[in-house]
């Protein structure tokens, strides 16, 4: 996968080429481009934003710069033209799902915004080109979109295939599309086995395979009843076992 990035602050995306990121331009499944937006500027400052038609707060980006951009990175008539992430907190939620999908594209351009925004035409003048997706990392906001463009290429890096040393622990994770889909992973304990006197559940040393799966069930529903009740809410009530009911019962969870 190709990822090229825009942004006015490269040096924000530094970390890419440490850790999972990092390892994965190292074995030539990734290749990350970072591009500063200035260079598309003409003016002598090199400004990148201005007030926003129609008054309020704050600035936004000028189309301009973001045009040279899309010129210089994805040609008009371009063959094979990326598939274009906008980090926005009015986009798509990101969820594991999206990420999977995004996972199987061959190349990606992420545009990253600062101040109130980028100029609303960019956006649709890029859909002309390309298919184009704003992407939400959470309900809240950060300030720029270059933390939100860390997040998304971390959780699809991690996706592709010859990535991941141990692709088994894809399946079980939290929000993972594997087993116990929809819900949280369970809690994991490595040596010691008694550390500041707190013990391993014996369970996990019993050596009883299916009893450690079940054990491992139970954590997961009982905390996600807890933490996550909006997961439950959706989650598909045929899966559940008259075990799972009883367990859910017990955290005080409604038509179990
Ligand atoms: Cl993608 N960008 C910004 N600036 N704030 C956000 C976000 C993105 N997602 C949630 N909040």
């Amino acid at each position: 996968m190709h990822i090229d990035v825009i942004t006015i602050f490269p040096d924000y995306l530094a970390p890419l080429d440490l850790s999972l990121s990092g390892k994965a331009q190292g074995a030539g499944v990734l290749e990350v481009t970072v591009h500063d937006l200035r260079q598309w500027t003409r003016n002598r400052h090199r400004t990148v934003d201005d007030t926003p038609y129609g008054g309020g707060a704050g600035m936004v980006m000028r189309p301009e710069p973001w045009g040279e951009a899309l010129d210089a990175l994805v040609p008009l008539g371009c063959s094979s033209p990326p598939t274009m992430l906008v980090p926005t907190p009015t986009g798509r939620p990101l969820t594991q799902s999206l990420a999977e999908e995004l996972a199987q594209v061959t190349r990606l351009l992420i545009a990253c915004g600062r101040f109130e925004g980028i100029d609303a035409r960019v956006v649709e003048h890029a859909r002309s080109r390309m298919p184009v997706l704003e992407v939400s990392i959470g309900d809240y906001v950060v300030t720029g979109g270059e933390v939100a463009a860390l997040v998304i290429i971390e959780a699809v890096v991690r996706l592709l295939p010859g990535f991941m040393g141990n692709p088994g622990s894809l399946d079980e994770e939290s929000h993972g599309t594997g087993e116990g889909q929809g819900l949280l992973e369970y809690p994991t304990y490595t040596k010691p086995v008694t550390w500041r006197g707190l013990d391993v559940p014996a369970v996990l040393l019993s050596g009883h395979h299916a009893q450690v799966t079940r054990w491992r069930r139970e954590q997961s529903l009982r905390r996600t009843a807890r933490v996550r009740p909006d997961l439950l809410a959706t989650y598909d009530v045929a899966s559940l076992d008259p075990r799972d009911r009883e367990v859910l019962a017990e955290e005080g969870w409604p038509g179990s």
